[in-house]
């Protein structure tokens, strides 16, 4: 266990569960002091750290969650913007327009409101950003998933040009696109997340999915001085699927 993130404040959205709360609790592990938000309270309170509850798609409750981070601890040094929803599983005229606005909402506006307030608190001291987004925003070939993948291909773009952006005022953001991941994000109804992982596995070249510790090893290194030359970067963690 390396000691990356002693000192430093990181913020870590939808932290309940899943990939956010293990890169929560490994940026508590390397030392930093975690804010973890999302909507549940008590999934925030078991991944640990400091829970705060907030819906990235409300920027009142994202300026809330950032006024709470600079009140707490005058500084943010770490963002992973991480919230994210699937969904769609459809042809884009069977699917109904409050499905586009959910994906929408969550997974590029959510990341929109986010690095804006979180930026707004790290000028001055400078930090790192790493947005989660997808592989299927990559190499966006899935049919019944267009509104999704094209969430995700908008968190790659918007993160590359944001990143253009704040270089200079020492705010370093990257995004990570994971490929299927052992969570239990995409279950069809009836699946355990056992049934999930072997299904997705036997589309993939690596031949299965993708740990917790291997998605959250990119992000942590991209959001640590590890990875100090890298700006604007899309990290594709998926086992060869985009290769
Ligand atoms: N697992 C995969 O195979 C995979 C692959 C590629 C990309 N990803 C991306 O990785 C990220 C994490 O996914 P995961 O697999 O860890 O799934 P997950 O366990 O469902 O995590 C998603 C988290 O986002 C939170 N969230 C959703 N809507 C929110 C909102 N409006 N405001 C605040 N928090 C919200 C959820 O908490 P609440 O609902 O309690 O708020 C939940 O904790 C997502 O962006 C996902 O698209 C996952």
């Amino acid at each position: 266990m390396g000691d990356r993130f002693t000192g430093r404040v990181a913020l870590v959205t939808g932290g309940g569960s899943g990939i956010g709360r293990h890169t929560a609790r490994a940026l508590a592990a390397e030392g930093a002091t975690v804010v973890v938000a999302g909507r549940d309270k008590d999934a925030l309170a078991e991944t640990g750290g400091v829970p705060v509850v907030a819906d990235v798609t409300v920027e009142s409750e994202v300026e809330a969650l950032l006024a709470t981070v600079a009140d707490r601890f005058g500084r943010l040094d770490v963002a992973v913007n991480n919230a994210g929803v699937f969904g769609g599983g459809m042809p884009l005229a069977e699917m109904p327009s409050a499905e586009w606005d959910r994906l929408v909402a969550t997974n590029l506006t959510g990341v929109y409101l986010t690095m804006k307030h979180e930026i707004t608190l790290m000028r001055g001291t400078g930090g790192t950003i790493v947005n989660v987004a997808s592989n299927i925003g990559a190499h966006g070939r899935r049919p019944g998933l267009g509104a999704y993948a094209a969430t995700k291909a908008a968190v790659s773009v918007l993160t590359r040009n944001t990143a253009l952006e704040y270089i200079g005022a020492g705010i370093r953001i990257n995004a990570v696109s994971p490929g299927p991941a052992d969570t239990a994000m995409s279950l069809w109804p009836g699946e355990t997340p056992d049934d999930r992982a072997a299904r997705l596995a036997s589309a993939l070249p690596i031949g299965r999915v993708g740990s917790l510790d291997e998605i959250t090893g990119a992000i942590l290194w991209l959001a640590s001085d590890d990875s100090a030359f890298t700006v604007g970067h899309d990290l594709v963690v998926d086992g060869g699927a985009t290769a």
